[in-house]
């Protein structure tokens, strides 16, 4: 960075001098150009952060008693202290923190096969490529979707570098998401919109077979 120009991202990289930020922001976006996944960080993050316990507690009451549920993506598996006692549950992630957790790649198209009454996915779509094929895959085994998104509450740059810094590899517009899961065989039943940000807001989406 040089200092005092009131441009704190002018970039000294190309005389050989690139800040932590900037490489992570290179790194980003480089696994984006790929389509690759972000394998390091999430191996790094044997333990997932627990901001998101409010999403996982909202999102367990909206699962009923007796129920089967997939949660993709699953971390620490902490939704399962959040659902009724009788519903059964299974957790699938890229990186398996515990024995029972079953192996999912969503972006090599890896699935563990089966049928459940719900699945969930919080927190993972800001990962995915293609969401057209997720909304596919998870119609094959479920009848029920649960999942939340970021969407942009500002258009442009600012938005763009926002998702970057916070390691974000998709950037889906609502109507974008309202079309691939139409056209996947999905209605929606309801969206609600967790605190609204300066630049996002998390939406928890519920999605039903048509
Ligand atoms: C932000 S954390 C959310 C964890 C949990 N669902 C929650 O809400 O607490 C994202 C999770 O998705 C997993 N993940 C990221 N990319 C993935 C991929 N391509 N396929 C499967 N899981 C992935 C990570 O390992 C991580 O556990």
């Amino acid at each position: 960075m040089i200092e005092g120009q009131g441009n704190e991202r002018c970039s000294l990289k190309y005389l050989g001098v690139e800040s932590d930020y900037e490489s992570e922001i290179c790194r980003i976006s480089r696994l984006i150009l790929e389509k690759k996944t972000d394998t390091e960080r999430w191996q790094k993050q044997q333990s997932v952060w627990h901001k998101w316990e409010v999403r996982t507690r909202r999102i367990g009451k909206m699962i009923p008693g007796g129920c089967s549920v997939l949660d993709l993506g699953c971390g620490d598996r902490k939704l399962k202290e959040f659902i009724p006692e009788d519903c059964t549950y299974t957790g699938a992630d890229l990186v398996a923190r515990t024995d029972d957790t079953l192996f999912l790649e969503i972006n090599d198209d890896i699935w563990p096969d089966g049928q459940w009454d719900v699945v969930v996915a919080a927190g993972v779509l800001e990962y995915v490529y293609d969401v057209k094929r997720f909304f596919e895959r998870v119609r094959q085994r479920s009848g029920r979707l649960i999942f939340t998104y970021h969407v942009d509450n500002v258009s442009g740059d600012v938005a763009r570098l926002k998702r970057l810094e916070s390691g974000w590899l998709s950037d889906f517009r609502f109507s974008e998401l309202v079309i691939c899961w139409e056209s996947s065989g999905w209605n929606v039943a309801s969206v609600t919109g967790l605190a609204k940000k300066e630049i996002f807001r998390q939406y928890i989406f519920e999605l039903e077979s048509v």
